[in-house]
């Protein structure tokens, strides 16, 4: 496949200067050289800047809309060409570039006459909009908007919202009061830790994917470092205890890419100045590398064979 890389510094979405870097952490850690090992031609657009916006003057409610307004519409527009070519990898950057990221995939899909999914692998589930968040950090509202929730003016407006029913959620522990509200009453597919630890991480995903494939999806995959467990993943300004272990991280990345459906991949909130040695970045190419084909052997090994 041609993997089109994206440099996407957003660092607006959120207050702890950093993601800016992660665009770079990756290619240092190797990523194209471990996507041409696999086969993969590459091409890399090297960083993107913003489209012109407005100045973010003072500090409002709402931390730097217009800066992130500016990326949407950049990234929207970086999404919808880099679609009609290859597989897009969008490197962050907060979360915060997924409403560009998504919006753009969704008008991409909508082109084709394809239903858009999206696997939103991550702690939290990011669906606030400009009015419901207590932060007034916008990386906390990609999923809010692409699917089409009020509030978001100012912002490019969504022609082609994700149904809710095309969502799934999996690596949850921290929902915030109005956000769990909202979700509750959406057909949005959500998985807690609680699910995982009880049932595994094979089960959701297996019954979501299959659900793309009957209908001839396009498939998104927006993986937030936070979805690991900090332990193993600790550049990133969100920690939360409690996340995903390698292996279930790299389970989840070789059966999307068993299923063959991926389309378009972001990796977001890497934050490189909260990095140790690099280690995180290394985690986030190895989980790409999984998606995009790396395996140990070529057929799964049984136990009993
Ligand atoms: N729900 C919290 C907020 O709105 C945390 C969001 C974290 N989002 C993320 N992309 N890491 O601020
Ligand atoms: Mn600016
Ligand atoms: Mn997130
Ligand atoms: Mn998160």
């Amino acid at each position: 496949r041609t993997c089109i890389l994206v440099g996407a510094p957003v660092d607006s979405g959120q207050r702890r200067p950093g993601c800016l870097m992660g665009p770079d952490a990756y290619r240092t850690a190797g990523l194209a050289r471990v996507l041409a090992d696999l086969g993969h031609k590459v091409d890399d657009l090297g960083n993107l800047t913003p489209a012109s916006h407005n100045p973010d003057t003072g500090e409002g409610r709402l931390h730097r809309p217009n800066e992130t307004i500016g990326w949407t519409h950049r990234l929207i527009r970086t999404a919808e060409q880099a679609l009609g070519r290859g597989l897009p990898i969008f490197l962050g950057g907060d979360h915060s570039l997924s409403l560009g990221s998504v919006a753009g995939a969704a008008n991409h899909a909508a082109s084709r006459g394809r239903p858009l999914f999206v696997l939103w692998l991550d702690a939290h589930s990011d669906f606030h909009t400009p009015e419901t968040t207590a932060s007034g950090n916008l990386h906390g509202t990609p999923l809010g908007y692409v699917t089409g929730r009020g509030g978001f003016g100012g912002f490019p407006a969504i022609t082609n919202p994700v149904p809710q029913r095309n969502i799934c959620i999996v690596g949850l522990r921290s929902v915030d009061r109005p956000e769990r509200a909202a979700l509750q009453d959406t057909e949005i597919r959500y998985h807690d830790m609680r699910e995982i630890d009880e049932f595994g991480i094979a089960r959701p995903m297996a019954a979501f994917l299959e659900q793309v494939t009957a209908q001839n999806g396009m498939l998104h995959v927006s993986l937030d470092v936070d979805f690991l467990d900090p332990a193993i993943a600790p550049a990133v300004g969100t920690t939360v205890p409690g996340g995903a272990t390698i292996r279930e991280a790299h389970l989840v990345m070789e059966m999307i890419c068993d299923s063959g459906l991926l389309s378009s991949l972001d990796l977001v909130e890497l934050n490189p100045f909260l990095d140790e040695r690099g280690r995180t970045a290394q985690l986030m190419v190895e989980l790409t590398a999984s998606a995009l084909g790396r395996r140990v052997f070529d057929r799964p090994t049984r136990a009993y064979a």
